[in-house]
């Protein structure tokens, strides 16, 4: 890279206060928001950022609703952490996704472990989907109900509901979220829809078989958990997002970093990094029905990259310290530059607009609409990589 370049984009880091949520507001997305976590109030300035709505107007729990948080023991439910999660959210006027119910990890093992049948498999799913979202019921913007359902070759991953009910336990996890909650979105959500066509592929299967059984399905999330010098161009993006709007589904990022390997990161790594990001960003501008843009924690010292892919890191829009990096720049330049180009979400269609009670409406942003809203107000990890 020409140290020019570097030169005029490291002076061109913005101070903190650049607005992330504000600036994706103003370009028509709902919410640019950070999966958020316990270990957050132990640092000081990553906390003040964290609770700051200009820059995050929405909050996934990084483990918080999971089910050995929330249903360690049969039929024994327990809320105490996530409820803090959704408090602050609410304190802060920010948009909550829900994170998860259906997946094969970070399962109790009374129930990876358990011998299943049809039936009591499906009361086992039923007890838990019910109990978890009618705890949180409308509080959720949206719910991702089944998660990495599916391995890298599109396949259906062997999981315990997988076993038990076959394919049936897609639109089974649908139907019984749909019935716990009317108001959240559903979304399926998964990793490397980005990288691999047939995974992306699988994704379509899933949601035409809950769409076939006549089951609501709003959404599809995708992680976009990414490595430098492998994420796809931006207009090779905006095709998979297309592949399930084309279905009549919104489409969202929903625990977006782009992890850098080998460590130490340098200026050619970060700068890299810089535009991989605003090739994921740009890409849910391009699509109408792209929502909102999560990323799985905004600082390097709290990512989960390092523990989970040894040897890479640095993943985050913030370093160790909480200063913004290069790609903060990126992301905040890619996101004024559609400042006003996009249908805001509050004057789109009802159909297409969140059914929340926890919206955000105060963020300090320039958009003359406001979100439409309902008569309510208001381990083991699962991501294998292709690294
Ligand atoms: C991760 C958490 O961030 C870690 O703290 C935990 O140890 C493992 O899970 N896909 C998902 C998220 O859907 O729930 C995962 O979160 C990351 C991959």
């Amino acid at each position: 890279m020409k140290i020019a370049t570097l030169a005029a984009l490291v002076a061109s880091v913005p101070a903190v206060s650049a607005q992330l949520h504000a600036l994706a507001k103003n370009a028509g997305l709902l919410y640019f928001g950070t999966a958020v976590g316990p270990g957050d109030s132990r640092d000081a300035p990553y906390y003040a950022l964290s609770n700051d709505i200009k820059n995050f107007g929405q909050y996934t729990p990084d483990n918080a609703q999971k089910w050995d948080a929330t249903e360690p023991q049969r039929g024994r439910f327990q809320y105490t952490q996530a409820d803090a999660i959704v408090n602050r959210a609410i304190a802060n006027k920010m948009i909550m996704r829900c994170h998860t119910l259906v997946w094969y990890s970070q399962l109790p093992s009374w129930v990876s472990s358990g011998s299943w049948t049809k039936d009591t498999m499906t009361s086992v799913m039923q007890t838990h989907i019910s109990n978890v979202m009618g705890h949180f019921k409308s509080k959720c913007y949206a719910w991702d109900v089944v998660n990495e359902a599916l391995e890298d070759n599109g396949t259906y991953r062997n999981n315990p509901f997988l076993k038990a009910l076959g394919d049936s336990y897609f639109a089974l996890s649908f139907k019984f979220a749909a019935a716990a909650d009317p108001d959240t979105k559903l979304y399926y959500n998964d990793y490397n829809l980005e990288y691999f066509p047939v995974k992306a592929d699988g994704a379509v299967r899933i949601v035409k078989l809950v769409q076939a059984a006549g089951v609501p399905i709003h959404g599809v999330g995708l992680q976009a958990h990414m490595t430098v010098g492998r994420t796809p161009s931006r207009s090779n993006l905006t095709w998979t997002l297309e592949k399930y709007t084309s279905l009549g589904l919104d489409v969202a990022y929903t625990e977006l970093d782009v992890r850098i390997k080998p460590l130490p990161s340098n200026s050619s790594s970060l700068q890299a990094q810089a535009k991989e990001y605003e090739a994921i960003v740009g890409s849910c501008l391009d699509v109408p029905r792209c929502v909102g843009i999560t990323v799985w924690g905004f600082g390097d010292a709290h990512s989960w990259i390092p523990q989970t892919f040894p040897g890479a890191g640095d993943s985050c829009l913030f370093d160790k310290n909480s200063k913004p990096k290069p790609a903060f720049s990126s992301v905040s330049a890619i996101l004024a530059s559609a400042s006003g180009k996009r249908v805001p979400w509050g004057s789109k269609p009802t159909s297409l607009v969140s059914a929340t009670s926890v919206v955000a409406t105060s963020a300090p942003v320039v958009q003359t609409t406001v979100v439409m809203l309902p008569s309510k107000t208001s381990t083991k990890v699962a991501v294998t990589s292709v690294a």
